[in-house]
């Protein structure tokens, strides 16, 4: 199983391209299924987009990649699908799932894995089918596998979500563009790759509004030959910056928009990092000081779980004791052991981690849990005494395309073993 060693106590600099949204990009593919001839652009190659790229496979889809220009090209042949999302390919990336809505809507009927839980809570796929039950489909659980058929295709509805769900307001926008009459979905998720996701279809001749947490949707899909280029990744983006502000004389990122992450900055600049912002970059200095905070994580436009376990990084440099409450998931502490273990002084009660801060960090050998909570470790290991072991790197893997590459070029000492 591969490692990282990190050498921790470099000064990075230079400058970092931020890739494309694999949480944008991911949806997208998913929506392919309803397209004849779709190009993706922007496209981060990171181990979940080839799953889901795996997955488009084994229902039927063709596929080309140019790992040169981020692109890939996928056709839906129209013949010879199969309405099957398999154990094997959605267990390792619950966004598998999200092929249930498109599934269900031109097929009218889907076979799909159930995704069962994962490091970070239990994640059920309960609001999923409750969209999908709204706009008409038949849904049974049997042997690990949802079974759902709309045999006179989905119907347009009102409903309201009782939670927001990134992922049901996905599914269930996936469905409603295929689906006879107009849908109105009410406490969606508005997380700007949702957007993105919507700006996708609307390409495809779907009429869409947005208003708040509310987003109608009208006129139904015309498949045609069509391509979009993804949003720049906002979490990969906070995370660089994150870096800069540890550890960096000036790290230039570039590739952004930074209308995706107003709320970040202006907690950053509560914080005392320092930035300069243009319109498609940030350049990012380590600061003498850096200020303690209460953060809580919240669907957008709130701060993202996404990154709650990297600012806890800075936290842990900042003066005095910082809060930071997560209300999105049960279970998202898993980077706090192993970040106590490189002597960070971190408590937890109930969902809520307190940090105090500053405190020294140093090397030790430490695993990695989840996507961002190994990405968490490699920040802390950029500043820690001495090396740092990272195990299980094949989270980062899912999610950060050429980690250990870009912050190589940056100055930064990792090996991968
Ligand atoms: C997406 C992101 C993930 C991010 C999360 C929250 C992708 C591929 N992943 O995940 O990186 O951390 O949004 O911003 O885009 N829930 C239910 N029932 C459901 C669905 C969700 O109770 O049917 C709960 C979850 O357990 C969680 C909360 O709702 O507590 C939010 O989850 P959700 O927004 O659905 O996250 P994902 O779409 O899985």
């Amino acid at each position: 199983m591969q490692k990282l060693l990190i050498d921790g106590k470099k000064t990075l600099s230079g400058s970092i391209i931020i890739s494309g949204s694999k949480n944008s990009a991911l949806p997208i593919l998913a929506a392919t299924i309803l397209n004849n001839h779709t190009t993706i652009k922007n496209i981060p190659f990171v181990n979940d987009i080839f799953t889901m790229l795996n997955l488009l496979k084994f229902i039927g889809l063709k596929y080309r990649l140019s790992k040169k220009t981020n692109l890939v090209e996928v056709i839906n042949p129209r013949k010879n699908i199969n309405t099957i999302a398999p154990y094997k390919l959605v267990k390792t990336m619950r966004a598998g799932v999200l092929v249930l809505g498109p599934l269900l809507a031109k097929y009218r009927k889907a076979k799909v894995s159930l995704p069962g839980g994962c490091a970070i809570g239990t994640r059920p796929v309960n609001l999923h089918l409750f969209a999908l039950k709204k706009l008409g489909a038949k849904i049974k659980i049997k042997n690990g596998y949802i079974f759902a058929t709309a045999k006179n295709g989905l119907k347009g509805t009102r409903f309201r979500f009782p939670k927001i769900s990134v992922g049901a307001t996905e599914n269930a926008i996936l469905a409603a563009v295929k689906a006879k009459g107009i849908t109105v979905m009410d406490n969606c998720a508005v997380e700007p790759e949702i957007i993105d996701l919507l700006n996708f279809l609307k390409k495809l001749g779907v009429k869409i509004n947005i208003k708040g947490r509310k987003i109608t949707i009208e006129k139904s899909l015309k498949e045609k030959k069509v391509s979009h280029k993804v949003i720049c990744d906002r979490i990969e983006l906070g995370t660089y910056i994150i870096a800069g502000a540890l550890a960096a004389k000036k790290l230039k990122l570039k590739n952004i928009d930074k209308s995706l992450i107003k709320k970040e900055i202006s907690v950053l600049k509560r914080m005392g990092v320092k930035m300069s912002i243009g319109e498609n970059f940030i350049e990012v200095y380590k600061s003498g000081s850096i200020k303690n905070i209460n953060l809580k994580t919240d669907p957008y436009p709130g701060f993202p779980t996404d990154l709650q376990a990297q600012i806890m990084i800075l936290m842990t440099q900042a003066k005095g004791l910082s809060k930071i409450k997560e209300s999105i998931f049960e279970n998202r502490f898993m980077h706090v052991p192993e970040l106590r273990r490189m002597g960070a002084k971190i408590e937890i009660r109930n969902n809520t981690a307190y940090i105090l801060g500053p405190s020294i960090l140093t090397g030790a050998e430490v695993m990695a849990t989840d996507l961002r909570a190994s990405v968490s470790l490699v920040l802390a290991a950029l500043i820690a005494d001495k090396r740092t072991k990272i195990n299980r790197i094949y989270h980062l893997d899912r999610g950060y395309q050429d980690l250990e590459k870009k912050l190589i070029n940056c100055k930064a000492r990792i090996k991968r073993v």
